[in-house]
């Protein structure tokens, strides 16, 4: 997912999460502490970390929200003691190794996209071994829920289909596919229950596999499970994401069932949840069994899986295999021509000129080739440098 700076100003005044993480760095910043950013966005705890008395701060987001961090840093009168790489921070190395990290790399759950292999990273290049981390662990959380009312519409919708247009195929492709979007609390219908944890300082896997069982209380109809998580800090600092008027601002999720289930109380319940890390994302498996009283067989319910959703996107989940024998398309083509003119010399007019030229990358005029040109140097201008130039810039 990729932010903007409304979304990074939406966490920052997310009290219950920002409040949390600034007190758990209160607890473990130093004279002598360098303090590694994981994620900084536009450099909020960077900042902050260095105000509280860090030796030196690094902060690394490949999101171009990091250009204001040095505007940020000058203006807190920190510059000095905060540096900023706009990069991967698998991309960078560090002169010094440091001693606390502070990252929430999550999304509306813990494990996200590729947090784990960055904290792995992390710990093998960029931390002392006994480095502290301010985010200590995430307890994972699953409940039974009732669906809310726009998204029970959107499944009225698809199994009936609109103004006269079948949706079958759509249905077939969305029946597994997992949703965010807030919970209210009213829609959980009973208990949550533990599935897990990560010990954010060890952890090695991106995969996870968690449990939760219930004997049901009341009579409900359940259209699907929602897991969150609960984030515990240094010092004793937590905040949670669970339905409710204290939810962070990760969020809830939300897996459907393919079929509501009805229960009465004394039926048991059992909710299997996996995530399986691919390429830069998550598949997410999960099932949900029944019995109906205390002595009864489990029947188990369909294995479902977001894979089915991604399936649209058969070409891109090819390319993430090891086996995958990649080919140069018109893109490949267009770029092996441009990282060949890109010399530092020549301007960016010369090289879509050229580009425009060159029948194999298929542009239309030098007009398309100079928009394509602006839109991948983007990418290709992002350097592992630390970036210590304020560079003004006007937010519009
Ligand atoms: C949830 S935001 C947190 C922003 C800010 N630290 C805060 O807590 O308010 C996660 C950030 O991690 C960054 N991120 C994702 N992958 C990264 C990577 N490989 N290296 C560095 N940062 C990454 C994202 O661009 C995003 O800015």
């Amino acid at each position: 997912m990729t932010y903007v700076l409304n979304d990074y100003v939406a966490m920052v005044s997310d009290e219950r999460r920002t409040g949390a993480y600034v007190r758990a760095l209160q607890c473990l910043v130093r004279p002598d502490s360098v303090v590694l950013d994981l994620g900084t966005g536009f450099g909020f705890f960077a900042v902050l970390a260095a105000r509280l008395g860090a030796k030196h701060v690094y902060a690394v987001d490949p999101n171009d929200a990091i250009s204001l961090g040095p505007e940020l840093a000058r203006d807190n009168g920190v510059s000095d003691r905060v540096t900023f790489f706009h990069a991967d921070s698998r991309d960078i190395s560090l002169p010094e190794r440091a001693n606390v990290l502070v990252e929430d790399v999550r999304g509306v759950l813990p494990y996200h996209a590729d947090r784990v292999r960055l904290l792995c990273d992390a710990r093998h290049r960029l931390l002392t071994p006994n480095a502290r981390v301010v985010a200590e662990r995430d307890h994972l959380f699953a409940a039974p829920v009732r669906a809310r009312p726009d998204w029970s519409s959107d499944r009225r919708v698809l199994q009936d289909g609109a103004f006269g247009v079948s949706l079958e195929a759509i249905a077939r492709r969305t029946a597994d596919a997992w949703r965010r979007g807030r919970i209210a609390p009213d829609q959980v219908l009973f208990g949550a229950e533990s599935i897990g944890s990560i010990e954010l300082a060890t952890v090695q896997s991106p995969n996870f596999e968690g449990i939760a069982a219930w004997t049901v209380p009341a009579a409900a109809r359940i259209d699907g499970f929602t897991v969150w998580f609960d984030a515990e800090l240094a010092g004793g600092e937590r905040f949670s994401t669970a339905p409710g008027p204290a939810q962070a601002v990760h969020g809830s999720s939300y897996f459907p069932l393919r079929e509501p289930i009805e229960v009465l109380p004394g039926d048991g319940l059992r909710f299997r949840f996996v995530g399986i890390q691919g390429g830069s994302d998550y598949t997410w498996i999960w099932e949900c069994g029944c019995r109906r009283g205390a002595d009864a067989a489990w029947t188990p319910g369909p294995r479902q899986s977001s894979i089915g959703a991604t399936l649209l996107a058969s070409r891109r989940l090819a390319s993430q295999s090891q086996e995958h024998v990649p080919t140069l398309g018109e893109g490949g083509c267009r770029l092996q021509r441009a990282t060949a003119l890109i010399d530092g010399i020549r301007e960016s007019r010369e090289i879509a000129a050229a580009l425009a030229a060159t029948a194999a990358c298929g542009f239309r005029d030098k007009d398309q080739a100079f928009a394509w040109l602006v839109r991948v140097l983007r990418n290709l201008e992002v350097g592992h440098e630390p970036q210590t130039e304020v560079e003004p810039r006007d937010i519009a």
